[in-house]
Parts: C-alpha cells; sequence; structure tokens
C-alpha cells in the first residue's frame, strides 16, 4: 500500500508566527517520515488581501526557505509555489460553479475578514475556501494538518467533494476526489496572542507584541513575553476558563520546551509570574535558535531554494493534472487529444 498523502500550505504574508509553526509546520515534519507530503506555499491566498506586489515574490521564497528551516526535507516532501501550477485555479474556477454561494457566505473568517476590509472586500477573499478545497483535493490528500482556524474551511473541502462532485458527477465506486480528514493536533492548534489569551495569535494583528515571529531575536522574544498580559494569581494552570492567559502562556511553555503538559502544569503550580516568564523566554528562544540558524544559511542560496522549488513543482503538477483531468473528463468536457 503506497503511503497516505498530506497536503498543507501557509500564506506568505509576513514572518510567520508561533501559531503557524505549532499549529502546522512542526506536524508536517513529523508526518514527512511516514506519508506523502506535499506543501506549498500558497501565494495567491496572500492576494485575497491587498498585497504589495514589491514583496511578494520575496516572502514566497523566505516562506519556503523557513518550512526548510523548521525541519522540512526536500528529499522526503515535495515543496512547491502555488501559483506555480496553474490546476488550482482552474480546479478552483470549476468547483465554484459547483458551490452554492450560500456556503460561502457562512465562513467566519470571510465574516470577519470582510468587516475589516469595507466596500473593498474582493470576490477572492470570498472565494478562498474554495481555492483551498482546490489546493486539497487536486493531490487526493487524505491527510490535512492545520490549525482549528481551518477546520470549517476544511469541512467545506470535505462537503464539496463528497456532495458536489463524487455525488453529482463519480459513483461511490469510482469517486471522482478523495475525501480528506483534517488533522488538528490536540495542543498546538490554538496559540493565542500573547497579548489577549481568548484572541488567536494572527499575522495580521497591527500589534506586533501580540506574536512571536519565527525570526525573532532573542531579546525581542524576551521583550515581548515581558510584556505579555498575565493576571494577578500565582500559578499556572490548564482550562481555567477565567484565566485564558495561563493556560495559553503553560501551554506555550509545555509545546516549546517538550515537557509534558502534567509535568508542565506540575513544574508551574506554585510558580509566579516573575519567574515563570523568564523560563518560557528560554524556551522559546532554545527552540527557535536552531531554526533561525539554519534559515539564514538557506536563505542566503536563493538559488539552491529556487531549485528545490522547481523541482517541487515538477512533481505537484504531475499529480495535479492527473486529477484535474479526470475532474474534466466526469464533468464532461470535451477531450481532443487521442
Ligand atoms: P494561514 O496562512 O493563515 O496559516 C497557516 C497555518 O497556520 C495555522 N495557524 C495557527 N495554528 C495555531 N494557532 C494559531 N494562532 C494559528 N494561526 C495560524 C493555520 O491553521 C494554518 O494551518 N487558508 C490557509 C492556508 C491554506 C491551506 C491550504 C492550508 C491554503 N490552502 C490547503 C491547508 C491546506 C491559511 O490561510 O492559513
Amino acid at each position: 500500500m503506497s503511503p497516505k498523502r498530506v497536503l498543507s500550505g501557509v500564506q506568505p504574508t509576513g514572518v510567520l508566527h508561533l501559531g503557524n509553526w505549532l499549529g502546522a509546520i512542526r506536524n508536517w515534519v513529523d508526518l514527512q517520515e511516514s506519508h506523502q507530503n506535499f506543501v506549498c506555499v500558497v501565494d495567491l491566498h496572500a492576494i485575497t488581501v491587498p498585497h504589495d506586489p514589491l514583496i511578494l515574490a520575496k516572502d514566497t521564497l523566505s516562506t519556503a526557505a523557513l518550512y526548510l528551516a523548521c525541519g522540512i526535507d526536500p528529499q522526503r516532501s515535495t515543496v512547491f509555489v502555488q501559483s506555480q501550477i496553474p490546476a488550482h485555479s482552474e480546479l478552483c474556477w470549476l468547483l465554484n460553479c459547483l458551490t452554492p454561494l450560500n456556503w460561502m457566505e457562512r465562513m467566519i473568517q470571510f465574516k470577519e475578514k470582510a468587516v475589516k476590509q469595507g466596500d473593498n472586500v474582493s470576490v477572492g477573499l470570498l472565494d478562498y475556501p474554495l481555492l483551498m478545497a482546490a489546493d486539497i483535493l487536486l493531490y487526493d490528500a487524505d491527510l490535512v494538518p492545520v490549525g482549528e482556524d481551518q477546520r470549517q474551511h476544511l469541512e467545506l473541502a470535505r462537503d464539496i467533494a463528497q456532495q458536489r462532485v463524487n455525488a453529482r458527477f463519480g459513483s461511490e465506486e469510482n469517486p471522482v476526489l478523495k475525501v480528506p480528514e483534517g488533522l488538528i493536533s490536540e495542543q498546538g492548534a490554538k496559540v493565542m496572542s500573547l497579548l489577549d489569551g481568548r484572541r488567536k495569535m494572527s499575522k495580521s494583528d497591527p500589534n506586533e507584541n501580540s506574536r512571536i515571529g519565527l525570526l525573532d531575536k532573542p531579546d525581542v522574544i524576551t521583550k515581548k513575553i515581558k510584556r505579555a498580559k498575565t493576571d494577578s494569581e500565582i500559578g499556572l494552570e490548564f482550562d481555567n476558563p477565567d484565566r485564558p492567559e495561563a493556560n495559553n502562556l503553560l501551554n506555550l511553555y509545555s509545546l516549546l520546551s517538550g515537557v509534558d503538559k502534567t509535568a508542565a502544569a506540575k513544574e508551574c503550580a506554585e510558580m509566579g509570574w516573575g519567574k515563570f516568564k523568564p523560563l518560557l523566554s528560554d524556551a522559546a528562544i532554545s527552540a527557535l535558535t536552531p531554526i533561525q540558524k539554519n534559515y539564514s544559511e538557506l536563505i542566503s542560496d536563493p538559488l539552491e531554494l529556487k531549485s528545490i522549488l522547481n523541482n517541487g513543482k515538477e512533481k505537484a503538477e504531475e499529480v495535479a493534472q492527473a486529477t484535474l483531468k479526470r475532474v474534466r473528463e466526469a464533468m464532461g468536457f470535451l477531450i481532443t487529444e487521442c
């Protein structure tokens, strides 16, 4: 039996943060041991909100470098750039024509982001989850490792594959598309803002102090953790609904140090914030320093990075084209090649 397939991606908007790593990339790295991994830099998603053309390509390359710096091995994973495979846009169009508009209007992220954009909301922002569905479905992915915030988009991809494509154009014995499963890890899937334990850590938060970037230097990490919101209680604990910051920072400590949840809870049960914060800073610095070292080596050789992405493009294109052909045939398009 061939290994199960994994597909995931991150948008190249700004520097990735701890949420992107702990919620997604770290799981991709673990999965590449036993699965056939496809990981893409989803640059087409990055233009669904106003973007700067002068930095899009640079951010795309640097995001790819971060994947590798975090441990993605191009010998074991196919690393590629979404916009370089036109099949993503084409399948997205086909799915557009099969998906009811009200399914899209229900998407929570769309509603949240649309409020911020006012009159400037693009059709692309509404369509964003369908492009994500196309990303996933093109690769016949079995598993899609993402953070909690992508759960609804993943459900949409499953519903479209099942109800709008397979049910209409395939049969039970011969489905057109594979219906993927999400992989949302128990611990890292919801990393919250340093400034508000009830809001997720996000690239779009205007306050830099709300997140730790994967490339933040030790002094910046220490400063941000010093400023992180606390409460007046002594002792850290998990799962107290009245103490979201304690839950988030203790969770981060456990994830970054590798100390499991039970041991972390015990270690910090009576610790004051003044003692805990330096502990958390040290764990974050120790976890990120090797990634930063790898990154600075990788980014200093853009030719090598581009060659890795070109190889990835070739492998990804083959799989994507085969799926697209299947969908085109199932939907009844004229095929002229013999
Ligand atoms: P994006 O770029 O917003 O985030 C990339 C990944 O990071 C996860 N993530 C988090 N996990 C835990 N805590 C957080 N605070 C946090 N913030 C972000 C996200 O859940 C995601 O897994 N639409 C997607 C990108 C995408 C994609 C795909 C993902 C496009 N096509 C196909 C999987 C498969 C997005 O905007 O993620």
